[in-house]
């Protein structure tokens, strides 16, 4: 019985997925999450949606498999991270929606507050950012009819997607997260491994709000026998970019990933010890296994395959995303049209939430086909800014494992080893993030002995090398950056 089960709850979508221990897939189910826009710059999930949709995904996934609850040695979690869920405790229901990763709405908070930059940095090695979970919960406290006040009582409970999901799991017995997920919300101490007084102070935020932190592979108890026919054992969470980090088995220090899903997340491991970068790029847990934190450097891009969405759902460029790798490859160059996806504000290392999108360069003989591949080629512009940064933070990788819905395009694939000017290498399994979570309830259940058993798992399956000249591809970096500078408010 070594079948693992891992739910992948994203931004767009929850999925779950059957694994064998080689990470073969065998059945998958998956919903998409419908996102609401109640202003410009806000962006809400129903919480009571995303547990529904698990729920019938895992069955989903366990059907096409073909297997019953007793068949799974154990399930792994993976999730949007910094996403805010405020929930009752007595009734199990959220109290109000939850509010979602690439939400602004606090971001005048953040801004008058930006003298503590330094400060939060040192202690969770984040930035004062509308993107962490410390200003949703805050913003949730402060504007729910009662919350604060049933707060401090003790009669709510505060989590991320992975703590809702742990918590409906368990049949509300549960209220844990892992460290990965707790570093991403400003309020847990990557130095000290704790929540943080000074920062629940700041943040106006009341401990008994939060969850326990256990490590990424751990006894996670089990589910509820009623949802899935039988229990089943629960033996890893991890935010979904560390997850695919462990799916690439990125387990030595500068190796690095790359997702492009609806972001793009860039997640390099720097061992064992926090490293500050002076280039406005995140510090985070990779994952903590036996008490043992692995530390990584992160740049996030807040855009990266939501372009190709925005492509297809406002602008009805395309009607569907593969339709971008002939629409790119259709002209010989971009013509010095470029497109910066910045709606929702600018991420790493920029930090702009109030910067907005633009496309720049336009001429009468610009078509679709320039917008298009203008939009995948921000992807790639992107992904070189966070690497110049890490490369001044003088930790730049050698090559970059890729992954996520987009790097299926080959053009795509090249373009970002012909921008990035490093070997692009995009495993046989681009379901990574599934994997890391799938193989994180594996090491706890002994069906895996080592990271070094995962990692003989892991296969290449193309490696993209850079064929622009590098000139070249600096000129079109001059373009992309004075574009960026055009968008900017700070
Ligand atoms: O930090 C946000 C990230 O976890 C969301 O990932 O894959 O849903 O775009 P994704």
């Amino acid at each position: 019985m070594k079948h693992l089960l891992a739910i992948d709850q994203g931004t767009t979508s929850t999925r779950a997925i059957v694994f064998d221990p080689d990470g073969n897939k065998l059945g998958v189910a998956q919903r998409e999450l419908p996102q609401s826009f109640p202003k410009p710059g806000w962006i809400e999930h129903d919480a009571q949606h995303i547990w529904d949709d698990t729920v019938a995904c895992v069955q989903g996934a366990m059907a096409d498999a073909g297997l019953a609850a007793d068949e799974i040695a154990a399930l792994g979690i993976t999730n949007q991270r910094e996403t805010a869920v405020l929930w009752d405790r007595k009734t199990g229901k959220p109290v109000c929606p939850a509010i979602c990763w690439q939400d602004r709405r606090t971001s005048a908070f953040c801004q008058q507050h930006q003298d503590r930059n330094d400060w939060i940095n040192e202690k969770t090695g984040l930035l004062l950012d509308p993107y962490f979970s410390a200003t949703k919960l805050a913003w949730m406290l402060d504007h729910t009819e009662g919350a604060r006040e049933r707060a401090e009582r003790g009669e709510l409970a505060f989590g991320t997607v992975d703590a809702w999901l742990m918590w409906n799991l368990s049949g509300g017995q549960l209220h844990v997260t892992d460290a990965t997920n707790a570093s991403r919300t400003a309020l847990f101490n990557i130095v000290t491994h704790d929540w943080d007084d000074e920062l629940l102070d700041f943040f106006k935020v009341p401990r008994s709000l939060l969850p326990e932190v256990r490590d990424s592979a751990a006894d996670y108890g089990q589910t509820e026998p009623e949802l899935f026919g039988g229990p089943i054992r629960i033996g890893g969470i991890a935010g979904d970019q560390q997850a695919a980090t462990i799916g690439q088995a990125c387990f030595e220090p500068g190796m690095s990933k790359s997702t492009y899903g609806t972001g793009c997340f860039l997640v390099l491991n720097t061992g064992r010890e926090f490293k500050r970068s002076k280039n406005r790029l995140l510090s985070t847990i990779a994952y903590r296994l036996n008490g043992e934190t692995t530390y990584a450097l992160e740049g996030s891009i807040f855009v990266a395959g939501a372009a190709v969405q925005w492509l297809r759902d406002a602008m009805h460029l395309i009607r569907a995303a593969g339709e971008t790798e002939k629409l790119a490859q259709s002209i010989p160059d971009n013509d010095g049209v470029y497109l910066v996806p910045a709606f929702t504000g600018l991420g790493a290392p920029y930090w702009d939430p109030e910067a907005r999108g633009a496309i720049f360069g336009l001429t009468r003989d610009s078509g679709i086909a320039h917008i298009v591949r203008a939009a995948l080629e921000s992807v790639g512009y992107q992904t070189r800014d966070l690497l110049d940064a890490m490369a001044k933070d003088a930790l730049a990788p050698t090559e970059l494992r890729v992954d996520g819905g987009m790097v299926v395009n080959d053009w795509l694939s090249q373009s970002l080893a012909d921008l990035l000017q490093l070997p692009v290498v995009r495993p046989v399994t681009v379901e990574t993030t599934a994997l890391g979570a799938a193989f994180l309830a594996g090491l706890t259940v002994g069906v895996y002995a080592s990271l070094d058993d995962i990692a003989s798992r892991w296969q290449s399956e193309t490696r993209f090398e850079p064929k622009m000249d590098p000139a070249r591809a600096n000129q079109l970096l001059v373009g992309w950056r004075d574009a960026v500078a055009r968008v900017r408010c700070n």
